[in-house]
């Protein structure tokens, strides 16, 4: 059925004749002491991840296991997917947004757990300051769900989404490896034949004040891997060591970040990275993230191997149900990692 209420987005708001300043709710206040840096980030060949060899696998583990561990983020190249496919998706989610104000209601949701939701800055309902952002998310797996317009993303959805899968498989045999668990045990514990994986198409239109504003604000995101790529123009920031990193991909790469459920299971590890998009007042941006978790129905702890017996440590995270977690994180604000604080039982 189709919703009766509709968001007000900011693509809209944003192409409005005359709009020379932001209205006040997208007011976002950042420390003026803070700077910006580039950085090198980690990049991670997938190609040896995957190789026969190994000492070149090896070798990429070890690196895997670095970047994950100081970073929770890296570049990935070589990954395998089809230039055309990255490029033909993000093409396709532009011409989502690019659907009339009449045309995009439909696919406004009825709650969080709605298989594809359309909606504006994060959680509209409850936002104190709006992100200048509109999103399409959709839920691909283990049930696949598709906006049945425009036509291009029907089509090119199910393989981008089971390509990106086929990466995050393998990342999560790689990192079950450098936690010193069997190649497996990852994808049993959390039960990844069955995981979720949703699709999220970010637009962020021009924006008068950019300085002013957030595309996205600082979090985390609750999965265990998010994929994420971008048409030509830049604006995702990671934090490392209390700074604020801007991102440049190089061409044709695809940038990892690793997510709260990665932390959680491997005991704090592998922090979560807290991450942002910022905007700018020339070109809109266009930015696909395909968040990757457990199964909706695991119950998510520490690596059973890792905590128990004599030689094990303290698990230093509660279980608790994925989809739990989820519907507690989505329900609120975006507000850095307050979400996986509740679950940690130790400092
Ligand atoms: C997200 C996200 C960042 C970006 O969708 O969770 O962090 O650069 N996006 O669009
Ligand atoms: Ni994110």
């Amino acid at each position: 059925m189709a919703a009766t209420r509709s968001i007000s987005c900011v693509k809209h708001l944003a192409e409005s004749p005359n709009l020379s300043s932001i209205p006040s709710n997208y007011i976002y206040h950042t420390d003026p002491a803070e700077t910006e840096v580039e950085a090198s980030i980690p990049v991670i060949d997938f190609s040896l991840l995957t190789s026969h060899n190994p000492h070149h696998k090896a070798e990429a583990i070890h690196d895997l296991d670095q970047a994950c561990q100081d970073w929770g983020f890296f570049i990935l190249v070589n990954h395998g997917m089809p230039e055309e496919l990255r490029q033909g998706v993000l093409e396709a989610a532009a011409e989502f947004f690019n659907l009339s104000e009449a045309e995009k209601p439909e696919f406004e949701p009825e709650n969080v757990l709605s298989p594809i939701r359309y909606g504006t800055s994060f959680n509209a309902a409850t936002d104190n300051v709006f992100c200048w952002r509109d999103f399409l998310k959709v839920f691909v797996h283990p049930h696949f769900a598709s906006p049945h317009k425009p036509q291009s993303l029907r089509q090119l959805l199910p393989e981008y989404c089971e390509r990106s899968r086929d990466v995050v498989s393998k990342l999560s045999k790689a990192i079950s490896q450098s936690l010193g668990l069997e190649e497996t045990e990852m994808e049993t514990e959390l039960e990844l034949r069955s995981s979720l994986q949703i699709f999220v198409a970010n637009y962020y239109p021009r924006c008068p004040n950019p300085e002013a504003a957030m595309g996205i604000l600082p979090h985390s995101d609750h999965g265990l891997f998010t994929l994420l790529i971008q048409n030509d123009v830049g604006g995702l920031q990671i934090q490392h060591h209390q700074r604020w990193f801007n991102v440049n991909p190089p061409p044709n790469s695809i940038l990892v970040n690793t997510g709260d459920h990665l932390e959680i299971f491997s005991n704090g590890k592998y922090k979560s990275v807290l991450h942002r998009a910022v905007v700018n007042d020339k070109t809109a941006r266009i930015s696909i993230a395909t968040a990757n978790g457990p199964s909706l129905d695991a119950v998510v702890a520490p690596a059973r191997r890792l905590v128990e017996g004599e030689g094990g440590a303290v698990a230093v995270y509660a279980a608790m149900k994925y989809k739990d977690y989820l519907l507690e994180q989505q329900s609120g604000q975006l507000d850095g990692k307050t979400m996986l604080k509740r679950v940690r039982i130790q400092d």
